[in-house]
């Protein structure tokens, strides 16, 4: 992926425009596959430097790590009986689909539903997220043990192999809750998928971080916030929370290590990660159209997909909200407004830009961190 010139939007998204219907339209080319390989191009580094703490900031994440491990199957209530349709709605501040927009609009598709019809599509969107969280969470589990591999230094390789374990028990905890709970399940998202190709594909062991630790774990933690802000099911919500003060450090380890390494960067480095960042943001921007449940819900999904890039601007706040540990993290690295400020413009386009100057999570996770005596106290129960 290393370029010489910097790319034309086209080339960074290998498609004809940013909102091409029929390239966002497409679906994973085979939905059956049990095993997937993308080539790992990265060299795995030794180093024989053992001064722990060189790094004070990797050493304190690393020694809270250590504390704040819990156990998907004995820390949680896993006999609270779930009824998905309560557990999660689409006509709440969490979503990007229970509008006028969707259910009014002459051009939607789902303008003639009735409740039966959105209460299917509330339960195969919870799914579809649950599922698209469980994924996400494998990527995480790839990602994080690539950078143990590839990382020179010894406090970031202690510390990526906490979050190997934080991301077993990640992908554990949301496959348990959908076999257990939910039932439904769906396949990688093809934009997910793409952008995970692309992480593990790239030789360069800071692009794991920026694309991992920056952009996915970043609306990753946005999209848990703003579930575990809606959910009223014991079970999820206490999932979610668990999930979340584990992910805060995870956002933080890629904060502060990409802080050292982009600043003794050339201008072309910089100008590289900033097309990474757009071409994630678009990547997870067209993964939040969902056309897979549009498709099992019977809808054309070229349709949906094209009234779901008209949103209107008073009904963005879900997905800006998304962006919301993004955008500020992405400003603090200094991507955007490096160079001539590309990136800024392009997060401008999204309609993202205002979220600049909400906090970034380089030092947030000590806020959501699972106290210790709550730890403590659920373990032995
Ligand atoms: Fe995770
Ligand atoms: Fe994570």
């Amino acid at each position: 992926m290393t370029t010489t010139e910097p790319r034309t939007e086209q080339e960074i998204l290998d498609r004809e425009s940013m909102d091409d219907v029929d390239a966002i339209a497409a679906f994973n080319p085979d939905p059956d596959e049990v095993l997937h390989a993308v080539q790992d191009q990265a060299d795995a580094l030794f180093t024989w430097d053992y001064s722990k703490g060189s790094r004070p900031r990797l050493d304190k994440l690393y020694e809270k790590a250590k504390v704040s491990q819990w156990n998907a199957q004995t820390d949680l209530d896993w006999s609270i009986e779930v009824d998905p349709l309560q557990a999660f709605s689409i006509f709440t501040e969490s979503s990007n689909v229970g509008t006028g927009h969707w259910t009014e609009h002459p051009d939607s598709p789902a303008k003639n539903w009735g409740d039966k019809e959105w209460d299917q599509f509330s339960i195969e969107s919870f799914a579809w997220r649950l599922s698209q969280f469980k994924h996400g969470e494998q990527g995480a589990l790839l990602c994080t043990a690539k950078i143990v591999e590839t990382v020179p230094w010894i406090d970031a390789k202690y510390y990526a192999a906490t979050q190997v374990v934080d991301e077993a028990r990640h992908v554990e905890v949301f496959e348990k809750y959908i076999d257990e709970k939910i039932g439904v399940r769906y396949p990688v998202n093809p934009h997910l998928q793409l952008l995970l190709d692309d992480i593990i594909n790239d030789s360069r062991w800071d692009m794991t971080y920026l694309g991992m630790q920056i952009m996915v774990e970043g609306l990753a933690l946005a999209a848990f916030g703003l579930m575990h802000q809606v959910t009223t099911e014991p079970l999820l919500k206490k999932l979610l929370r668990y999930v979340m003060s584990d992910e805060a450090r995870h956002v933080a380890f890629g904060v502060l290590s990409l802080q050292e390494v982009y600043q003794d960067m050339t201008a072309k480095e910089v100008r590289e990660r900033q097309e990474f960042a757009f071409e994630a943001g678009i990547r997870m921007r067209d993964r939040l159209l969902q056309q897979e449940v549009w498709d099992r819900m019977g809808c054309d999904v070229k349709k949906a997909v094209e009234h779901g890039l008209n949103i209107p601007e008073d009904d963005q706040i879900f997905n800006q909200l998304l962006f919301s540990k993004i955008v500020p993290n992405c400003r603090k690295l200094g991507l955007l407004d490096a160079g001539d400020g590309w990136l800024r413009e392009k997060y401008t386009e999204i309609g993202v830009i205002e979220l600049e100057h909400l906090d970034e999570t380089g030092e947030e996770y000590s806020e959501v961190s699972i106290e210790d005596d709550e730890l403590a106290s659920s373990t032995n129960q």
